[in-house]
């Protein structure tokens, strides 16, 4: 979808996330994300925990804005990416919703694909 001079790629339709909840897919262009509906706002990051590469932030504990690791409890700021105990930020991608489905603003890939959650 083209919106306002920008390119957006469609990823989910936002009544399939139940506010509290959050999911991961996958898309070619932007790799492994997880999608949070917490306090009535959507949020988007990796999926990907830097700390050992693992694809589990959207099993996560979220609260207060915030997402822990469920695997050795590294928590990150969802709407930043900031990493709160010392590790290193997760990448995050602003939601737009439109007509009742998520999308994120699509980015030029200047790196590998192997490196697109990083
Ligand atoms: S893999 Fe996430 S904190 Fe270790």
């Amino acid at each position: 979808m083209q919106k306002e001079g920008k390119q957006y790629i469609q990823l989910i339709a936002v009544s399939a996330i139940p506010n509290g909840k959050a999911i991961s897919i996958h898309d070619e262009s932007v790799g492994d994300v997880a999608i949070f509906h917490h306090n009535g706002e959507y949020y988007v990051t990796s999926n990907i925990c830097p700390h050992h590469h693992a694809a589990v932030l959207a099993q996560g504990f979220v609260e207060d804005g915030t997402v822990t690791c469920p695997l050795h409890g590294y928590e990150y700021e969802l709407r930043s990416g900031t990493c709160l105990t010392g590790g290193a930020d997760i990448k995050t991608f602003t939601p737009l919703i439109y007509e009742g489905y998520l999308y994120i603003e699509e980015i030029e890939q200047s790196q590998p694909k192997w490196m697109m959650n990083f």
